[in-house]
């Protein structure tokens, strides 16, 4: 009985799939490699963001109370102006970036479901991975932390809801604020470590995922993904240690 009727919708699939030509563009996700493909782009965007956002916050080492970073953060949301209307370029850039994230996510996931279905067993003797070291065998735990500190990061720093002495159009304050609370502060760098790990597998799969793979230039590849990582990682774990030993307060 449940094979007839799985047989039946699968005949009604196969008669939609085939009356009703679908966008390209759907038809590549379908597969893995669309899947990847957009993997690879959406990283792309989301990595370009990570480093600028850490090069922004390197502000903070003005030693200026915080003016820069402050006026830093004011130029975002007058970007454009006055041809382009007060925080609308920004609300672009936050749209693309959200947009990045959450095809990332969905392409991660199905790709896992594609995987599982066409392996339910499982390998022998556990998974054989081509990069095998430990980022790569924690790409889904690590993506998953770094996206729950994404959301804990904008209740914290950009609405405040998380933080106590938050206050609007004062980011230097703020973060001062949020990493004087050691716990706070901790998981900041446990993030940014796991972050760093999700990095170095990302940067260092996304060309292969794009076809730019030769033996050549395999090592150029992996010491790109390495330097990136840990310029993220250096750069973002040094503010919260910064502000726990009072280099900036
Ligand atoms: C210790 C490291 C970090 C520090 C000190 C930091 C600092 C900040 C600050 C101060 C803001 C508010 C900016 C403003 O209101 O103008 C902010 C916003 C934000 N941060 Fe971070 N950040 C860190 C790491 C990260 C990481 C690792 C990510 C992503 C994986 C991230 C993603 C974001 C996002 C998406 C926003 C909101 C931007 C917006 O739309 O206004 N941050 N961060």
């Amino acid at each position: 009985m449940q094979a007839e009727t799985s047989g039946r919708r699968n005949a009604v699939l196969t008669v939609r799939s085939r009356s009703q030509p679908r966008f390209w563009l759907l038809e590549l996700y379908d597969s893995a490699i669309g899947k990847k493909a957009v993997m690879a782009v959406t990283g792309i965007v989301l990595l370009g963001f990570v480093f600028m956002h850490m090069t922004g916050n390197l502000k903070v080492y003005y030693n200026d109370g915080g003016e820069r970073l402050d006026h830093y953060s004011e130029w975002l949301r007058d970007a454009g102006q006055p041809g382009i209307p007060h925080e609308w370029l920004l609300w672009g850039v936050r749209g693309l970036l959200a947009a990045s994230l959450v095809l990332h996510i969905h392409a991660a996931t199905s790709l896992t479901m594609l995987n599982r279905r066409a392996r339910p067993i499982g390998y022998q003797g556990g998974r054989k991975y081509a990069a095998a070291n430990y980022a790569a065998r924690t790409m889904r735990w690590s993506g998953v932390i770094v996206a729950a500190f994404v959301v804990f990061h904008l209740l914290d720093l950009t609405l405040g809801t998380t933080n106590p002495d938050f206050e609007s159009g004062r980011p230097y304050h703020n973060l001062v604020a949020s990493f004087e609370r050691e716990p706070v502060a901790a998981a900041y760098i446990v993030a940014n470590l796991l972050l760093g790990m999700h990095i170095y597998h990302g940067a260092w799969s996304l060309f292969q995922s794009l076809g730019l793979n030769h033996p050549r230039f395999n090592h150029w590849r992996r010491g790109f993904a390495a330097l990136f990582a840990a310029a993220i990682v250096a750069g973002n774990v040094s503010i919260p240690i910064a502000v726990l030993t009072g280099v900036i307060d």
